[in-house]
C-alpha cells in the first residue's frame, strides 16, 4: 500500500509492466491494468474471479483522449462527455481495435469514462495507457471505498494499493449507452439520473432488465455482504432480534434491540449515504451479526442507486 500522493510513479511503472495497481476513484476503488494488454487485462478476471462474460470499463486521463483512442465520438455522446467528464458517468462507445476483446468480454462495445480523481488521473496520465478497471473487490462482493477495503478483499493478487482515503461518491459510476435515439442508462449509479435528464432530456432506464445481462452489474445478486441483508422497515425482530444489525437511513430506532447499527445520513443527506453505505456494509458484515436489515432510502436521485444496490445485495440470500 503506498499514499496515493507519492506512489503514482511507482504505480505508473507497475501498470506498465503490465502489474495490477488498486488505486482510488470517485466512486470506488479501481483494480487497474493496462488496457491495451490483454494478459494484464487476464489478470483482472482472474485476482477478482470475476467471470469473463462481465466487461471491464475503460478508465482514461482526459476527455481530450477520447477521440485519439475510439476515433470519431457519436454527437450524443460527445454531449454527455462535455457536460459530465471527468465524472461518475461511463459511457458505451464501440471497441476500437486496439483494445483486446478479453477487455470488453468479446463484445464489439466498449464502457469508458474519465473519473474526477485527481490521483487516478495522475496514475492514467503517468502510465501512458488507457486503464481497465473494474472495482477492486471479489466478484459479486461489497464494492471497495476504502484501501482497507481492496487489501482485506484482494490482499497478495494486487501488486500496489494506492491508498487516497474513502472515496467521495462511494457508489459506482451510472453507466449510459447514448448511441441510439435516446439514451438508455443500463446500471444507476453515483450520477442521478435527473441530472441526465435535465442535461439531454428524456432517457430509458433499463437496469437489470430480465433476459441478458448487459451490464453484469445488475445481475440480480451482486454487491453482497458475507452476512445475508434483508431489506426493510427497521423493526426488531420477535424472537432472537439481539443478533442483528441495522443499516438505518436517518434515524436510529429508539427501541430495538439491534447488536450493532450504522445511520447512513442523520441530516438525510442521500449524497452522504451514498458515500458511507459500502463502509457501513463492510462494518456490520465484520460485526458478527447473523442478519442485516437495511432501511430502503428515498427513491430519487442517488438514493434509487443506493436502493438498486441493497435490493440486488438482498438477492443473493433469497
Ligand atoms: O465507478 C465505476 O464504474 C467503477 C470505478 C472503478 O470506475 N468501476 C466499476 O466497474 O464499477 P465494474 O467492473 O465493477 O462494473 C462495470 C460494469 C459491469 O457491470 C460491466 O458489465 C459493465 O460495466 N460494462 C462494461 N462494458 C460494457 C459494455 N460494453 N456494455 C455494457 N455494459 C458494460
Ligand atoms: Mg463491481
Amino acid at each position: 500500500m503506498l499514499p496515493a500522493e507519492s506512489g503514482i510513479a511507482e504505480a505508473a511503472a507497475v501498470l506498465r509492466a503490465g502489474g495490477l495497481v488498486a488505486f482510488p476513484t470517485e466512486t470506488v476503488y479501481g483494480l487497474g491494468a493496462n488496457a491495451l494488454d490483454a494478459r494484464a487485462a487476464a489478470r483482472i478476471f482472474e485476482a477478482k474471479a470475476r467471470p469473463s462474460f462481465d466487461p471491464l470499463i475503460t478508465h482514461l486521463a482526459d476527455a481530450a483522449d477520447l477521440p485519439g483512442l475510439i476515433g470519431a465520438v457519436p454527437p450524443a455522446v460527445a454531449a454527455l462527455v462535455e457536460r459530465f467528464w471527468p465524472g461518475p458517468l461511463t459511457l458505451i462507445v464501440d471497441r476500437p481495435a486496439v483494445i483486446p476483446p478479453i477487455v470488453t468480454s468479446g463484445l464489439d462495445t466498449m464502457a469508458v469514462r474519465v473519473p474526477d480523481e485527481a490521483a487516478a488521473r495522475a496514475l492514467i496520465a503517468a502510465a501512458g495507457v488507457p486503464v481497465a478497471a473494474p472495482s477492486a473487490n471479489r466478484f459479486g462482493q461489497l464494492s471497495p471505498t476504502r484501501a482497507e477495503h481492496v487489501v482485506a478483499g484482494l490482499g497478495g493478487a494486487v501488486d500496489v494499493v494506492l491508498d487516497g482515503g474513502p472515496t467521495r461518491c462511494g457508489i459506482e459510476s451510472t453507466i449510459v449507452d447514448a448511441r441510439g435515439p435516446q439514451p438508455v442508462v443500463l446500471r444507476l449509479g453515483a450520477l442521478p439520473v435527473e441530472a441526465l435528464v435535465e442535461a439531454v432530456g428524456p432517457v430509458t432506464v433499463r437496469p437489470g432488465s430480465s433476459g441478458q445481462p448487459v451490464a453484469p452489474g445488475t445481475l440480480a445478486a451482486h454487491y453482497a455482504p458475507r452476512t445475508p441483508l434483508i431489506v426493510g422497515a427497521a423493526e426488531p425482530a420477535a424472537g432472537d432480534g439481539g443478533r442483528r444489525g441495522l443499516l438505518a437511513y436517518r434515524q436510529t430506532p429508539a427501541v430495538g434491540d439491534w447488536a450493532a447499527v450504522e445511520v447512513l445520513s442523520p441530516e438525510g443527506d442521500l449524497t452522504v449515504a451514498a458515500a458511507r453505505l459500502f463502509d457501513a456494509l463492510h462494518r456490520l458484515d465484520a460485526a458478527g451479526v447473523t442478519e442485516i436489515v437495511a432501511e430502503p432510502v428515498p427513491d430519487v436521485g442517488v438514493g434509487r442507486a443506493i436502493n438498486d444496490r441493497l435490493r440486488r445485495a438482498a438477492a443473493t440470500w433469497h
